[in-house]
């Protein structure tokens, strides 16, 4: 099963991309974890995105594209691929279909995520990601169980998105409705859109999720 999961920042792609591949063994391919590490790392390119993704800017499509198809020469997900965060731009959903075209695989569904804005900003505003395991938490929806420690690893280090900050939220959000929205279309007219109410608790989002899939 290949899927993309589709939706605002903060819409919880990332969140429900883990239960998927907890319980379904697919593999997570997110282009903002990709570009994320590769700025940890210092490489030439994550010098170069750095700013961009600061502001809350799209990446080039020739980057994002470039990352995808790096991972898909692997041999991993045999299970099946979870994008999340790509493609974001009617250019990358073209450059996608080719790609698992050629690869002899096929896009199975494209869950639409759908959240109001204000809930979106509230939800990025509280996010803390484990430093270790890059376990999602929320300062008031999604704390760790014990303060300070993470419930999957037991790592005390946590970080925040430089990015996650209220004017760039503002540019990504701009961007998702200008550059992004306008591929709710292009799935629906393919018959893979599953639109699911994103705005529920996370069980219940994963729910809705498993119910469109059928699984
Ligand atoms: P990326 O990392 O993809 O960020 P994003 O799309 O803005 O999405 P987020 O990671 O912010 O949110 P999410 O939907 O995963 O939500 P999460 O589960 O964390 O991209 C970052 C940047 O990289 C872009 O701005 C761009 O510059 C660049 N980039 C990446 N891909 C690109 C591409 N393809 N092309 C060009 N540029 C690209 O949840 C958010 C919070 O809410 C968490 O705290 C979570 O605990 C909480 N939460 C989740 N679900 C719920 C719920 N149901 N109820 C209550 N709280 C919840």
């Amino acid at each position: 099963m290949n899927i993309i999961l589709l939706g605002p920042p903060g819409a919880g792609k990332g969140t429900q991309a883990r239960i998927l591949v907890e319980e379904h063994g697919l593999v997570q391919l997110s282009t903002g974890d990709m570009l994320r590490a590769a700025k940890t790392s210092g490489t030439d390119l994550g010098n170069k995105v750095a700013d961009v993704m600061a502001r809350g800017d799209l990446v080039t499509d020739d980057i994002v594209i470039g990352l995808i198809a790096e991972q898909l020469d692997g041999e991993a997900g045999e299970k099946g691929l979870i994008f999340d965060g790509f493609p974001r731009t009617l250019a990358q959903a073209d450059a996608l279909e080719d790609l698992l075209d050629k690869k002899g695989k096929e896009l199975d569904a494209v869950v639409e995520m759908r959240v109001d804005d204000d809930a979106l900003v509230e939800r990025i505003s509280g996010r803390f990601t484990c430093a270790n395991c890059g376990e999602v938490y929320h300062d008031k929806t999604k704390p760790t169980s014990q303060d300070g420690v993470c419930d999957k690893c037991g790592s005390t280090e946590f970080v925040r998105r430089a990015d996650d900050n209220a004017e760039s939220v503002r540019v990504r959000l701009s961007s998702y409705y200008r550059n992004t929205a306008p591929l709710i279309g292009y799935y629906h007219a393919k018959g893979k859109l599953r639109p699911v109410d994103g705005l529920g608790e996370v069980d219940e989002v994963a729910r809705d999720i498993r119910k469109a899939l059928g699984v």
